[in-house]
């Protein structure tokens, strides 16, 4: 089992306001999407803004583990020798895919129409997460999991060595689910099908269209239906990762909430289905702004502007709305703490299966910094007490949950007491330079003890 060694505590209390220009990494779903997709192509891809996160190296890992050539160059620009649909080699070892549910969920997709065996493992945090949802639908093809009885990692998944093509509804609106079926559809004959009833992120759609597989996507009164022609000739791309809006997300909402802040989030994608979560902060009475609106290799991308807003109020969040924020609702709910009234966030069950429990997690940090939270299976509600009205002067539990820890480290920047945040370790897995981009805003993370 991975670790990222011992605990990193990291206390962040109210310092001076938060201002400059905050450049955040690469996409996190879209660098581990190029990486496979760069595997699978003939010939070599070159990615330039690719996450080096661990979550991502895992994945580049994994595909050398599996016969690819992947190379870092430095400075997030990296190059994929890929071996073709189909070319795969059983790994040697375990695939170690660490805290990540999208590396390992996706990979298993990519090897299921493999004739081989591949073991999975990961975290304490992955190693507690279901697995079901992806192998169920892999079984179809023909795939086999084998390992513990209720679905968790590790487990070995025997790729079919004879696939056929799989017509599959999603029953969870998830995008790592509906990505490993299109990424094992690549290897099966004749056309995949996967319908979702609630879009999900559509990063796996545009990038394989990308690559020249025929892929089609149709809204239909069962919902939205994805058709993929299997074993096309991917072939190899120049890829530049778009920022990662969940990335931008923190600095933006610490903006919005430590006073005389302003700032600038350059680049970010702004991709519908991710989108959220700036909509919903809109709605809030945000000073929020998109400066410079483009389009960019086929994304729609701006320029953020945040800026203190005193005067946000809580509101009910859609439950149709919660694909596109998804990741988002940690640093909401920080958001929500500090605005007037209730911020009510139903038809959210998913956030419990993510690298925490993350309703779980906030609402017991949140109490703990003095802020109440009502919630039940699937859905939870915040009581905001206004701007500087957060008393804070608490130590919360992490989870080996990077948007957990870096939340309440968010809170902590606002509170009239600091934040202790027990371990910042797995922030490394999608924003590695948190801490020091904070820092340069203005963010007072002295009181670190480790
Ligand atoms: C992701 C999909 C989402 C999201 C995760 C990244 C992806 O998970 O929470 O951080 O890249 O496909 P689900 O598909 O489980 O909702």
């Amino acid at each position: 089992m991975s670790a990222h060694g011992a605990p990193q505590p990291i206390t962040a209390r109210k310092g001076g306001p938060l201002r400059g220009t905050a450049d955040v990494p690469g996409d996190k779903s879209i660098s581990h999407r190029a990486l496979i997709l760069g595997a699978m192509a003939v010939g070599e891809s070159r990615i330039t803004g690719l996450l080096e996160g661990q979550d991502v190296l895992d994945t580049g890992r994994a595909m050398r583990a599996l016969g690819a050539e992947v190379v870092g160059h430095g400075a997030g620009s990296w190059s994929v020798h890929g071996v073709g649909v189909g070319g795969f080699r059983e790994p040697d070892s375990v695939i170690d895919c660490g805290n990540s549910g999208t590396g390992v969920r996706l990979i298993m997709g990519a090897v299921a129409t493999h004739p081989f065996a591949t073991t999975f493992t990961g975290d304490t945090s992955l190693c507690s997460r279901p697995m079901g949802r992806v192998t169920d639908p892999l079984a179809l093809f023909g795939a086999q999991a084998v390992g513990r009885s209720k679905g968790r990692l590790p487990l070995t998944l025997v790729g079919a060595s004879d696939p056929v093509p799989v017509r599959y509804a999603t029953p969870v609106p998830s995008a790592q689910v509906k990505s490993a079926v299109l990424l094992a559809g690549l290897n099966a004959p004749a056309e995949t099908v996967v319908i979702e009833r609630e879009a999900t992120r559509d990063h796996s759609e545009r990038m394989l269209a990308g690559f020249g597989a025929r892929i089609a996507t149709e809204d239909t009164p069962e919902g939205r239906v994805i058709t993929l022609t299997g074993q096309p000739e991917l072939r190899p791309q120049d890829i530049t990762v778009p920022r990662d809006p969940s990335s931008a997300a923190f600095p933006v909402c610490a903006a919005l909430i430590v006073e005389g802040s302003d700032v600038l989030v350059p680049n970010i994608g702004l991709n519908p289905t991710r989108a959220g979560l700036f909509e919903t902060l809109r709605e809030m009475g945000a000073d929020l702004t998109y400066e410079n609106p483009r389009e960019e290799g086929g994304e729609p991308v701006a320029d953020l502007r945040a800026r203190f807003s005193p005067d946000m109020k809580g509101v009910p969040v859609p439950p149709g709305r919660a694909a596109s924020m998804i990741d988002e609702y940690p640093i909401l709910a920080v958001v929500a703490a500090c605005a007037e009234g209730v911020t009510d966030m139903p038809g959210v069950a998913e956030l419990r299966v993510k690298e925490s429990d993350r309703i779980d997690a906030m609402a017991q940090g949140l109490c703990a910094a003095g802020i109440d939270v009502d919630e039940g299976a699937d859905w939870w509600k915040v009581t905001g007490r206004g701007p500087n009205g957060v008393p804070g002067g608490a130590t919360v539990a992490a989870r080996l949950d990077h948007r957990i820890a870096m939340s309440f480290l968010c809170l902590g920047m606002a509170s009239q007491q600091p934040i202790t945040v027990d371990d910042a370790g797995p922030i490394a897995t999608s924003f590695p330079i948190f801490q020091p981009l904070m820092e340069r805003l203005g963010a007072d993370f002295g009181g670190r003890d480790s």
